[in-house]
């Protein structure tokens, strides 16, 4: 069933878990993110990015989420992730989406602060959650996200800006990097520490891909929230899908689809009985 992001992350945030926000791009990834919350009776965020707004319409995303979690007894938030279009946002409010993330990470503070919260006065008005950004993820491997130079969330612009623009979640730059880590992560768990003191909302950690479970496992104790997962899946499921084709027998497209299905569920499911541990 469609529920609500900020009561959803609240819950999370009081009670010490977080809930897993999964990238999907199409039919078989929003299959997989659904069904394995069904399996696994754990709450989900499908994430629908604004980059992959060629692979499919937005109405067309709320259309199949709406059918689907109607399916399925847990919560589920369908989620706008990475939007830097006040256009687009209002397109996604209309369509039916339950959350939308206003990335305004890359302009001036001011700036920033100014536009999230013109955002969070039209979503709230539709009863809409809204997430935003502060600081910025470097990229790492294997990501179709934009190059990016890390930097660190401020905690004091942090209560500021959470105070200001009443945001219902606020994604922090603490050191995980979106796509694969091309070393070790150098993620701080003590600037979180600082943001988390000043800032009582749910935090939002980007960047989960092969984030070491202790790492994660620390943030959520710390105060995430929630937590973005999109290149493992994508890699999951090309591995699998190469394996299939290089194994030589005789194949059909429609085999693929149910393959993708398959790994998106692994991917999920592994995040979600981690996510629940903390
Ligand atoms: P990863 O691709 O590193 O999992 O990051 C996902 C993300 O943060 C989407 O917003």
């Amino acid at each position: 069933m469609k529920a609500s992001f900020a009561e959803m992350l609240a819950t999370a945030r009081r009670e010490h878990y977080a809930v897993g926000s999964f990238n999907v791009y199409g039919y078989e990834t929003i299959r997989g993110v659904i069904e394995t919350s069904r399996d696994l009776g754990q709450p989900a965020i499908v994430a629908f990015g604004a980059g992959y707004l060629p692979n499919m319409e937005l109405d067309e995303v709320a259309g199949l989420v709406t059918t689907m979690s109607a399916q399925v007894a847990t919560p589920i938030v369908l989620h706008l992730d990475h939007c830097k279009s006040f256009e687009t946002i209002v397109r996604a409010i209309k369509a039916g989406f339950t959350s939308v993330m206003f990335d305004g990470s890359a302009l001036p503070f001011e700036e920033n602060l100014a536009e999230t919260a013109r955002v969070v006065r039209v979503a709230h008005a539709a009863g809409v959650g809204v997430e935003a950004e502060l600081g910025a993820l470097a990229k790492g491997a294997h990501s179709n996200e934009e190059e990016g130079e890390e930097i660190y969330t401020s905690p004091a612009e942090a209560e500021r800006f959470v105070a200001e623009t009443k945001v219902d979640a606020l994604a922090v730059s603490i050191g995980t990097v979106h796509g694969m880590y091309k070393g070790t992560p150098k993620v701080d768990v003590g600037v979180l520490k600082k943001i988390a003191a000043v800032c009582p909302i749910p935090l939002v950690l980007h960047g989960g891909s092969g984030t070491p479970e202790q790492i994660i496992l620390e943030c959520i104790t710390d105060g995430i929230a929630k937590i973005n997962v999109n290149t493992e899946i994508s890699m999951h499921a090309l591995d699998l899908i190469r394996a299939h084709l290089g194994s030589g027998g005789e194949t059909h497209l429609s085999q693929v689809g149910r393959l993708t299905v398959g790994a998106v569920k692994d991917v999920v499911g592994k995040y979600m009985g981690l996510f629940r541990n903390a």
